[in-house]
């Protein structure tokens, strides 16, 4: 049985291998933490961005969508807080010389008290079977409960020292959690520092008149700039939502696990502007409502949970994740804030213009509330191509990789194959093509024998291969072939475009 460790290092080369993901400007060894995404990668980023948009702005009447540029005016960010408090806490270890961001030593280190729990946990179910009440066990069972007292200390410290900048705290606590540097074994710890995650450059020729700008650390600010601007121009009546996907960027100091945690990626970001004191209610619902949009791809319920915040971005009176488990253990997908009126307020006092709403209701001006949804498209990639990656073994004793892509996510839909290179079967072949092509990527494949072509198919998730045959002259029909059953059907070659619409049209999901 191949472990989660390696199932998740055959993926990475999988996506190599088969023009998902390239490391970046590879032929120099590559750039860390920097990717690029390759024939079929690019192809099942856009579908998923497709998702996003068709989910968010084309379903919703008062979602409208942005696409703002990512220099923005260098003031943006000191309005934003990002130029003083979008810091990471570092901490070295002196003998091993190895860079950690302390937040994440500790949230390791609750980690493995969680796992302890959860061991206990997992004994009491098998022991009780039925009867299992894990509530109850949760909070009687003497160890169980002195863990979490544990845990909730530590984060109780951790949150007390992140508020008030007390990176001698942060150190303390990773002192006194005796926290040893993975690498050295030892506890020999620096100081903590704060370290801005954002990346500077230059714009001007001439070096007196150049100006600093940031490359965007979230694509948030383009939409809270351009706020009045599309509320006018748009006629858009509160509550209502501005989408945008696009580039950003951080200096990340721990780049780890592939696409996961990159220093430029891309976010889906839809900031929702409400009325002061209705956030909380917006807040829930759109909780609930982007769970509902990661459970429509069909992956078990099992592999989602929410996590509110115990650490507060310096916008936001309240927050939550959705995690998804990846394979290497339940991490952030996505994020909902609630961010108050502080990036709008802070605009209105850097800019001096004022950025409020004016609400025919109540024949009065505000500044509204946002309730921001915030999700990572690389990181959704990851996770639609970790639950997709099966290694299966067949009853002939063979063995195949295949994506068990979403079909609408799939980057090829149709694969159309001539059995053989002659008697008029590749013309045939791309015939269908032609009338597929305009709605569908489709793909033409001659070479090797019929079962290597499928293995292929297989290996990039199509959905549909459809062999063309002698028969097909005689009789108009071809044979379908599904990626995840195998199973094979003869149908009428003028009914492949009704099969393939009824399973890879984005309607299935987006009415679920
Ligand atoms: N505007 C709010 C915001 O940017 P965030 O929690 O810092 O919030 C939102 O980021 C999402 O962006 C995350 O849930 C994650 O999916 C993605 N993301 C953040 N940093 C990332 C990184 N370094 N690499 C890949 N994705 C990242």
């Amino acid at each position: 049985m191949a472990t989660n460790d390696d199932l998740f290092k055959n993926l990475i080369s999988h996506c190599k291998e088969y023009g998902f993901i390239f490391p970046s400007s590879e032929i120099y060894d590559g750039l860390s933490a920097v990717y690029d995404y390759g024939q079929y990668g690019s192809e099942l980023k856009k579908n998923i961005r497709e998702y996003w948009w068709k989910a968010m702005v084309q379903m919703h009447e008062n979602i409208v969508g942005i696409d703002a540029a990512i220099f923005m005016h260098p003031t943006t960010w000191k309005a934003s807080g990002h130029v003083d408090a979008f810091n990471d806490p570092l901490i070295d270890n002196k003998d091993s010389k190895k860079r950690y961001r302390a937040d994440v030593l500790i949230e390791d280190h609750i980690a493995k008290i969680e796992a302890k729990i959860e061991k206990e946990v997992t004994k009491a179910r098998d022991r009780f079977g039925d009867a299992f009440d894990e509530n109850q066990f949760r909070s009687t069972n003497p160890r169980v409960v002195e863990n979490q007292k544990k845990i909730d200390a530590i984060n109780d410290q951790f949150r007390i020292g992140m508020e008030a900048s007390d990176m001698a705290a942060i150190r303390q606590l990773i002192l006194d959690l005796e926290i040893v540097c993975p690498v050295s074994g030892t506890r020999n710890w620096t100081d903590v520092r704060q370290f801005n995650l954002m990346f500077s450059t230059q714009m001007g020729s001439v070096s007196e008149d150049a100006s600093t700008l940031y490359l965007r650390p979230e694509t948030a600010q383009g939409i809270f700039v351009n706020f009045l601007n599309v509320q006018k121009t748009g006629r858009m009546k509160i509550p209502f939502g501005i989408a945008q996907t696009g580039k950003a960027f951080r200096n990340e100091i721990v780049a780890r696990q592939f696409i996961f945690r990159m220093r430029e990626f891309e976010q889906m970001e839809m900031q929702f502007f409400v009325k002061p004191g209705t956030e909380m209610e917006w807040y829930h619902y759109w909780k609930e409502a982007r769970l509902k949009w990661h459970r429509a791809l069909g992956f078990p319920a099992g592999k989602y949970r929410f996590h509110d915040h115990i650490k507060l971005a310096h916008y936001a009176n309240a927050a939550a994740d959705i995690e998804f488990e990846f394979p290497f253990g339940f991490k952030e997908l996505e994020g909902i804030h609630s961010r108050t009126d502080f990036d709008l307020k802070s605009h209105e006092s850097f800019s001096g213009k004022k950025l409020q709403y004016f609400d025919p209701e109540l024949n009065e001006s505000y500044v509204p509330y946002v309730v921001e949804t915030s999700v990572g498209l690389d990181r959704m990639f990851l996770a639609v191509m970790s639950q997709a990656y099966t290694e299966e073994k067949l009853e002939d004793g063979s063995e195949r990789v295949v994506l068990n892509l979403p079909a609408f996510l799939a980057p090829v839909k149709v694969a159309v194959l001539p059995l053989v290179k002659k008697d008029g079967l590749p013309e045939k072949a791309r015939e269908l093509i032609d009338q597929l092509k305009f709605d569908y990527l489709c793909q033409y494949d001659e070479k090797d024998s019929i079962g290597k072509r499928y293995r292929r198919q297989d290996a990039i998730g199509t959905p549909f291969c459809v062999t063309i045959d002698h028969q097909t002259i005689e009789d108009q029909t071809v044979t379908v072939r599904h990626r995840d059953t195998m199973v094979q059907e003869r149908i009428a070659i003028s009914k492949v475009r009704e099969l393939v619409e009824s399973k890879v049209s984005f309607r299935n999901v987006l009415t679920a």
